[in-house]
């Protein structure tokens, strides 16, 4: 008697554990999330559910994710960033995964606050096994039993990009990710800064100010040997994306006052900034003017002209305003050879050609009057879909490695065709070099990019 009496208290216990403890990094059809209740990541890295960022009363509650382990309540994504929901007396806002396949949020009264909006998942969650889990890496995915994903919020960013998401650009759609600022510290709320990649290539990314383009972000680090990050960049026939990884608890976010960092969280006490951009004044889109270039590895970061080049304006460049930049000393002929620049960082806005060695790189420049410059990037591309059906892994850095600055090739006027390395060349490092609207002005500046075979090499994160 006493041990049936065991076993019948024990799958008593088995039933009401067992549906808690699959369920707590899940949510299942028919069980709402409101207020109070949170997902955490099996693994316990983040958590999911409503929280408040500001002191008003009613509190205005959003719903989001953060780190479940950081004593400082920050947030990584927030669905309702604009339609926040209050928190009733009586009644409370709830998110439930709906039998359309849809997480939705709904107010107390019943209106939609927030949805994920898939449309087209004809199958009822319920019959499928279909759940809405919080993954230990911060991403919130809509899924089916089998690892089908309907829908993930790490395709859908706010301010902050955490390591193994995915930040890049679909060919075909033109669309690319980005991030957006919240308003202010307690409203996240879309603000005026953004944080995308150039549309054809996402090759460079720049900090934009409402429609203004703000600042260049390079992909760089000053150096810092007790922090490691790697980054990988994909590229394939559909998408180009990068990802990163680095140690748990840090992050690179897109600040409500228009600073994108990487900030890391020192335990038990506080975030702190890793580095940041803009990073000087030199930072700024344009800074130096067309056929200037910042040089960073001085002091004080300082416009100067590329070779071959003087100032336009030698009075506004004396006073500091560098933006006119600078022009040829002589007239380019169509015959003239290139100077090699090494260590630049490219300039923004150029015409990609893929599957180019760096000889047929330099032919089609050298052969083409309006081009002006070149420079070959070793990324490894493949815009085929290869057998495997996945891209290459290409452009891997380590931080305080110099890769990811390129040889500048540009044409001089009076230089023989062919290439002239430069005697005492131009060692410009870390962080970013910027040169601004070199093909606006004049010509076409050209990059090409290696092809590289089938080899698949991502074997770093
Ligand atoms: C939570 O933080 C503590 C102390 O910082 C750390 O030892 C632990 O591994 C963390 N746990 C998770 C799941 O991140
Ligand atoms: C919302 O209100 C309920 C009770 O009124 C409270 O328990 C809960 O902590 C509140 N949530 C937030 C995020 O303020
Ligand atoms: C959702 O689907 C289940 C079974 O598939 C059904 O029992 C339930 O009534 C449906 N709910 C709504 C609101 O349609
Ligand atoms: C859902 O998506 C459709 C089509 O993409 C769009 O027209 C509609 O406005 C969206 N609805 C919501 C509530 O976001
Ligand atoms: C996973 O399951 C869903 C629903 O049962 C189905 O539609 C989908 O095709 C499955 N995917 C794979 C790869 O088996
Ligand atoms: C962003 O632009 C606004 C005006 O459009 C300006 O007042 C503000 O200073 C700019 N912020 C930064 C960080 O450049
Ligand atoms: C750089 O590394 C040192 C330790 O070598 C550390 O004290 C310092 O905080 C790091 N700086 C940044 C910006 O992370
Ligand atoms: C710099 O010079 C340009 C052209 O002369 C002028 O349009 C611009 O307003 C100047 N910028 C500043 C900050 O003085
Ligand atoms: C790459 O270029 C070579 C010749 O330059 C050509 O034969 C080959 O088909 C090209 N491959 C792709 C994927 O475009
Ligand atoms: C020079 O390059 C530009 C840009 O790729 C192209 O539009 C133009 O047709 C080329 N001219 C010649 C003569 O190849
Ligand atoms: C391109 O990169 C690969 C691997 O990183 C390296 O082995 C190769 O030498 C590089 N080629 C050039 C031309 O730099």
């Amino acid at each position: 008697m006493a041990s049936s009496a065991i076993t019948s208290y024990a799958s008593l216990l088995l039933l009401i554990l067992l549906p808690l403890c699959s369920a707590d990094d899940r949510l299942v059809p028919g069980k709402p999330l409101t207020p109070g209740a949170t997902i955490v990541s099996d693994g316990g890295s983040f958590a999911f559910g409503f929280f408040s960022p500001s002191n008003s009363t009613p509190a205005k509650l959003y719903l989001g994710i953060w780190y479940n382990n950081i004593s400082q309540l920050t947030a990584v994504w927030v669905a309702n960033r604009e339609t926040p929901a209050t928190n009733g007396t009586s009644s409370a806002p709830a998110l439930s995964l709906t039998n359309s396949s849809n997480l939705v949020l709904s107010d107390a009264d019943g209106r939609v606050l927030w949805t994920t909006n898939i449309t087209g998942a004809s199958s009822s969650p319920t019959a499928t096994g279909l759940a809405a889990v919080l993954l230990n890496t911060g991403n919130l995915v809509i899924r089916y039993p089998n690892g089908t994903a309907l829908w993930q919020s790490f395709e859908h960013p706010t301010d902050t990009w955490l390591p193994s998401m995915k930040l890049g650009t679909r060919y075909k759609m033109r669309a690319g990710d980005r991030l957006v600022s919240w308003t202010s510290p307690d409203d996240p709320s879309p603000g005026p800064f953004s944080l995308r990649g150039d549309q054809d290539t996402f090759l460079q990314s720049f900090i934009w100010n409402g429609t203004w383009t703000g600042y260049m972000v390079d992909g760089q680090f000053p150096v810092n040997t007790s922090f490691i990050y790697y980054t990988i960049v994909v590229n394939t026939e559909e998408e180009i994306y990068a990802m990163y990884s680095l140690t748990d608890g840090a992050a690179f976010v897109l600040t409500y006052s228009g600073e994108y960092r990487l900030e890391s969280w020192r335990p038990a006490s506080r975030w702190a900034v890793v580095t940041k951009w803009p990073a000087t004044k030199c930072s700024i889109y344009g800074y130096c003017g067309p056929y200037g270039y910042c040089d960073n590895t001085v002091a004080v970061p300082t416009c100067k002209c590329l070779d071959g080049f003087e100032q336009m304006n030698l009075e506004d460049w004396n006073s500091g305003n560098f933006s006119q930049g600078c022009r040829r000393k002589e007239a380019l002929q169509c015959g003239d050879g290139f100077l090699a620049l090494p260590g630049m960082k490219a300039p923004d806005k150029f015409v990609h050609i893929m599957n180019r060695t760096s000889k047929e790189c330099a032919a089609e420049c050298a052969r083409n009057c309006s081009c002006v410059a070149y420079a070959y990037a070793n990324l490894s591309t493949s815009r085929r879909p290869r057998v495997t059906g996945r891209g290459d892994l290409i452009d891997t850095k380590k931080e305080g490695d110099s890769i990811a600055t390129e040889t500048l090739y540009i044409r001089i006027a009076g230089l023989d065709a062919g290439i002239k390395e430069k005697a005492n060349a131009l060692k410009i490092m870390l962080p970013a070099v910027l040169i601004s609207s070199l093909l606006i002005l004049v010509g076409v500046f050209l990059a090409c990019y290696k092809f590289k075979g089938t080899n698949l090499h991502n074997n770093i994160l």
